[in-house]
């Protein structure tokens, strides 16, 4: 759909769903603020992905663990010395670009295929001189030599300002889960095979304009790390690229809409790695990441706090660091790619609705409970109310009903109750679904077994 990511910015704004952060200063780029429709999807994304990945997995724990941890976490995992990105300042606007992106963005308009994955610095410098990529914010050719920037924010503990205190805003949730490796195989009586996961902020110093939410400098991430044995690693890894896919399509993904995308350049620590992208308005892009990164991270951080990270296999009395599959994805990312999926516009009585197909179990609100008159507000307080214990639910009497139907459909609620005058006799209502638009009649009693049905995944 044309200008997707405008109308959905737009939407977003005027129906309480996602604002610009500090919106009142002018906004700060590359931070937004969820709003109350917003924060639910959000909630309930996340609820989705818990209990698929945590309530319903085998052997899995749930943790939440601090954003702020000991610096040394940082030098194990390597993000002190690797975690950067090649930037270049253009001298005549003062603003900063990620070399890699100059290039990725200048080969799409112009045809090209490179593999941008796999360039040094130096060579990134050639090509941008020798294509003369100018500056995409104002227009000039006049950069600084490529430097690597550290994407971790730093701060300091305590009083004195110094490298002694310097602590990290965590650039990922994963390490979290390495560190309690020991805790939870002691705490749990875990065996391996076994999973970690955890929903958290992950901060990251990013400089390039982030497409909406799917960039931010602070975001969500969902991380599941897996500890299994060297030898079963590919067949977990494989299970999970199945399992984060199967999980796109439960939330009503379209196949069609998303790809695997296998990583040729890896990271240092990875046997094998890949993205599942999905199509965003500006394109093909990674929502989600699959990596089997043997035992790095257990072994890095057994070195660097001297604790042995081995796991003595009750069975065999075999002794071994594991090896951790990680699945790992922006919660941020996926409410961007949820909202695209779900958006659609269609003509209805020789007007435009705007409707979010959103899956019922994320919608923001499960019901509208809509009095057909004023003089039925006690009725439909009265059903609210009711439903209110089991489902989010919202009342509006204001305005017509075609209006009120149509101020549902724009933030995905999938049902709207409409309480008239045969149900202060019966004691039925009227239950319209929201993609379909077709009504039918139910007993006020038949409503929670009803909604149940529909809107648990
Ligand atoms: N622990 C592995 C890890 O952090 P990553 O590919 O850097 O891997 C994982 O990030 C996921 O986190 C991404 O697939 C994306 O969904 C999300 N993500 C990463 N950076 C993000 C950002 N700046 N804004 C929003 N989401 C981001």
């Amino acid at each position: 759909m044309e200008n997707l990511m405008d109308k959905l910015v737009a939407l977003c704004k005027t129906r309480g769903i996602i604002f610009p952060g500090s919106d009142i200063y002018g906004g700060m780029g590359n931070t937004w603020d969820y709003g109350p429709i917003g924060v639910e999807i959000k909630n309930n994304i996340k609820r989705a992905w818990w209990k698929q990945f945590v309530q319903c997995a085998p052997n899995t724990f749930g943790v939440d663990a601090a954003i702020l941890m000991n610096s040394r976490v940082w030098e194990a995992s390597g993000h002190v010395s690797s975690f950067s990105d090649p930037k270049m300042d253009c001298k005549v606007c003062k603003s900063r670009s990620r070399a890699d992106e100059l290039i990725e963005e200048f080969c799409e308009k112009n045809d090209l295929s490179m593999d941008v994955e796999g360039m040094s610095n130096e060579s990134m410098q050639d090509f941008i001189n020798a294509h003369q990529i100018k500056c995409p914010k104002c227009g000039n050719f006049s950069w600084t030599p490529i430097r690597q920037f550290n994407l971790m924010f730093e701060t300091s503990r305590g009083v004195t300002d110094d490298n002694q205190n310097k602590i990290y805003l965590r650039p990922e949730t994963a390490q979290g889960e390495y560190v309690n490796f020991l805790n939870i195989q002691r705490s749990m009586r875990a065996k391996v095979p076994f999973g970690i996961a955890q929903i958290g902020k992950a901060f990251r110093n990013e400089v390039t304009p982030g497409n909406f939410i799917f960039r931010t400098i602070e975001f969500e991430q969902m991380e599941h790390q897996w500890f299994c044995k060297e030898g079963t690693d590919m067949d977990y890894y494989n299970e999970f690229k199945q399992k984060a896919f199967d999980f796109l399509l439960s939330l009503g993904f379209k196949a069609e809409h998303l790809r695997f995308h296998d990583h040729e350049k890896l990271a240092h620590y990875a046997k094998c790695a890949c993205d599942i992208q999905y199509l965003y308005p500006m394109g093909w892009s990674e929502l989600n990441g699959i990596h089997n990164r043997t035992n790095f991270d257990l072994s890095a951080h057994e070195k660097f706090s001297g604790k042995s990270m081995s796991y003595l296999d009750p069975f065999t009395g075999e002794r071994y660091v594991p090896y951790v599959i990680e699945y790992s994805i922006g919660a941020d990312r996926l409410m961007l790619a949820v909202l695209c999926e779900a958006y659609d516009e269609e003509i209805v009585d020789g007007e435009t609705r705007v409707v979010l197909h959103l899956h019922p179990s994320i919608a923001p609100y499960k019901v509208a409970v809509l009095p057909l008159q004023k003089n039925l507000s006690s009725k439909a307080q009265e059903v609210k109310d009711m439903l209110s214990r089991d489902f989010m639910c919202v009342y509006d009497d204001a305005g017509s009903i075609g209006k009120r139907y149509r101020r549902y459909d724009e933030i995905g609620v999938p049902y709207c109750i409409t309480i008239d005058f045969d149900t202060l006799e019966d004691d039925t209502v009227t239950i319209r679904d929201r993609d379909t638009m077709q009504q039918i009649r139910l007993k006020i009693s038949e409503l929670k077994n009803y909604l149940s049905d529909k809107v648990n995944l």
